[in-house]
């Protein structure tokens, strides 16, 4: 049997999607080791959660270097030193510098609150509701220089109904999100996933020709 998968997780923020892997993991459905979780904010609740698991955490505060790209360039360093194989930005809210992140192309995935390409950015619920959609959902996608821009893995959908404002979209989508990235983890965990540059996504060694879909708790083409 080969190692489990070494994961660094990135959070800015509460952390319930790092919640979630931390779950799958405990019921054994997510065959990882948690290497580190790391955040550009010291009170970040991940952080937190982090510590309860027993998984090493950092916390760097990008006001105390000269540049974003230093800050970037260190953040890098640090992830690289803990020997992760697959980073996970899990609502990390920092535009990465493209130098700073080449190295990881291929080996770090996004979880981003929108049926990408559409609403890349803030305020996907908002924009989603404003524009009338039928639907909103979220993506999670290989990272790349381009923000938000990077090929889509895998997608979970969900209808807008007539009572959803901002917050009651956000809370519905979150309970998608929080199957989605474990069921994307377990595919790269199993091996079964692959970068194909520029813009594709290989499932088993063949390109998908759209982002698979969440059903239920699985991925389907
Ligand atoms: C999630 O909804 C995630 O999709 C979003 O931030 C939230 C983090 O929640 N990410 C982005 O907006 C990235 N552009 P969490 O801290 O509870 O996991």
């Amino acid at each position: 049997m080969s190692p489990p998968l070494r994961i660094a997780l990135l959070a800015s923020g509460r952390g319930s999607n790092l919640a979630a892997l931390l779950d799958a993991h405990a019921r054994g459905e997510l065959p990882v080791e948690f290497v580190l979780v790391a955040s550009d904010k010291a009170e970040a609740g991940a952080l937190r959660l982090a510590e309860a698991a027993g998984v090493p955490s950092l916390a760097l505060d990008p006001r105390s270097y000269p540049s974003r790209r230093d800050f970037d360039l260190d953040l890098f360093a640090r992830l690289a030193a803990s020997g992760a194989d697959l980073l996970v930005l899990a609502g990390f809210m920092r535009i990465l510098d493209g130098e700073a992140l080449a190295p990881w192309v291929g080996r770090m995935i996004n979880i981003h609150p929108s049926l990408l390409p559409k609403y890349r950015g803030l305020h996907t619920h908002r924009r989603a509701l404003e524009a009338g959609d039928p639907e909103h959902g979220a993506s999670v996608h290989y990272v790349t220089a381009e923000l938000d821009g990077g090929p889509v893995i895998a997608q979970a959908r969900l209808p807008i109904e007539p009572g959803d404002d901002e917050h009651r979209l956000a809370a519905r989508l979150l309970v998608l999100e929080h199957r989605l990235l474990p069921a994307v983890v377990r595919l790269i965990a199993a091996q079964r996933l692959a970068l194909l540059p520029p813009d594709g996504v290989a499932l088993d060694g063949e390109r998908l020709p759209a982002p698979l879909r969440l059903d239920g708790d699985r991925l389907a083409p």
